[in-house]
């Protein structure tokens, strides 16, 4: 098989690639290692910057995040039993649309079935060759059996445990990294959110957030140790330690019911420098990880894919090397300071296991600078309604 380029990973960066280059006639094979099924089952994020639904419109696939997207003007934080609010958009004049990734991942698969460009589900053993020559080759197996094929450029959108980076000779790539000391325990139910904004709870026994995928359909998360499961949290256990941690009326307007899903993700700060080696490109998860603290994550992913895109589109058509050479570049640029907002939300909000008076003390302070002060609540409202690309 030949194509332009080969995207490898089914998830929000590879999609929106497979689309925006769809819209300018360049070909492309998606290969994913899962099924399209255990795909669209992975519950994940939920907040999309501004950019993010730009690109998804480009992409040809916003009309139903347009009607059923949320718009959320701002955010509260509480933190000692009192609620402060950060009006996004008085601040920024920027808002943020609640439309979940899974939702974001199924409308790009419709759009991507809708031109009939191919994407190869269950594509097994997938491996990089001769991706510093001109001529990539990608070989997976499928079916059973194994197959090849030549490209000009490889994508790299296979999230953290991707082959992609691994692909890439260690002496090669610089890793940077910090691991967090907790996890988050995320609940879905299908009932009304606590409020119509999200609330980002600082409380001593741990950090939770009340977000929402819609009207009806409620997402919580709690901070958990890492060394938890699922299975030591059931139901009511969750429910009651929650109720601990919100104020009386979060409390008072907080609707239980069964989980529909439940799931603890570790939390990790990651970046692998350059995000590019040879004709591979990296673009989301695949390069970077953030805390999920800021919503960033998926974000993140789209601005890549917006100047993977764009550099790829001006090879094809303006014969121009300028924005592939200018990759790595561009994406880390943005990338660091999301890194940076994602750690900073994730030490203003989380009890650390061996935080001193000290650190307390600084955290408390940090708090109650950022309730006092509109400069520091707009530098909050312009990085988490997106920085620009
Ligand atoms: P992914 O969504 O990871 O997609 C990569 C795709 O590549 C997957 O479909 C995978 O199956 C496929 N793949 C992997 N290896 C191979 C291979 N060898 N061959 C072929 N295909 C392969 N962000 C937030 O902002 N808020 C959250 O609440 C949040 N929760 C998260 C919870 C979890 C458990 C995880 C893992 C991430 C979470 N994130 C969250 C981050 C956000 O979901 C990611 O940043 C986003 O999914 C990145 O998109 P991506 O397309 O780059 O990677
Ligand atoms: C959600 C996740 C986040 O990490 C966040 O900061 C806000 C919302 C969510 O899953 O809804």
């Amino acid at each position: 098989m030949r194509t332009q380029v080969v995207i490898i990973g089914s998830g929000p960066s590879g999609l929106l690639l497979g689309q925006l280059l769809a819209k300018e006639g360049i070909d492309t094979i998606i290969l994913e290692q899962k099924s399209k099924d255990y795909v669209l089952g992975r519950i994940r994020a939920g907040v999309l910057e501004e950019g993010a639904v730009r690109l998804i419109e480009q992409a040809g696939a916003a009309e139903r995040l347009h009607q059923q997207g949320l718009i959320h003007d701002g955010t509260e934080i509480a933190f000692d039993s009192a609620r402060h609010r950060i009006d996004f958009k008085g601040l920024t004049g920027k808002t943020v649309t609640v439309y979940g990734q899974t939702e974001v991942t199924r409308d790009l698969m419709d759009a991507r079935a809708s031109i009939g460009a191919p994407t190869v589900y269950e594509a097994l053993d997938v491996s990089l060759h001769a991706i510093e020559s001109d001529r990539p080759i990608v070989r997976f197996r499928a079916n059973g059996t194994v197959q090849e094929i030549e490209c000009d450029y490889v994508a790299g959108c296979d999230g953290f445990h991707g082959v992609s980076r691994r692909s890439i000779p260690e002496d090669r790539l610089k890793a940077f990294e910090r691991v967090y000391p907790f996890g988050w325990l995320g609940v879905l139910v299908d009932k009304p959110p606590a409020s119509n904004e999200l609330i980002y709870v600082n409380h001593e026994r741990g950090f939770a957030l009340c977000s929402m995928r819609s009207t009806t359909r409620s997402r919580y998360y709690l901070q958990c140790r890492v060394d938890e499961n699922v299975e030591d949290w059931p139901d009511d256990k969750f429910w009651e330690e929650l109720t601990r941690r919100l104020d009386p009326e979060a409390v008072s307007k907080l609707s239980t019911g069964p989980s529909i899903e439940k799931s603890i993700a570790p939390l990790r700060s990651f970046v692998a420098e350059p995000m590019r080696f040879g004709n591979l490109f990296l673009a989301g998860d695949a390069a970077h990880i953030v805390p999920p603290t800021g919503a960033k994550g998926l974000n993140l992913a789209a601005s890549d894919v917006a100047y993977l895109s764009s550099a790829i589109i001006d090879w094809y058509r303006r014969n121009s090397r300028g924005g592939l050479d200018a990759y790595a570049g561009r994406a880390l640029a943005r990338v660091w300071k999301a890194e940076r907002f994602s750690w900073w939300m994730t030490q203003i909000l989380h009890r650390f296991p061996e935080e001193s008076g000290f650190d307390q003390r600084i955290q408390r302070a940090e708090l109650e600078y950022l309730f006092s002060s509109t400069a520091a609540q707009t530098a909050l409202a312009e990085n988490y309604v997106g920085l620009p690309y």
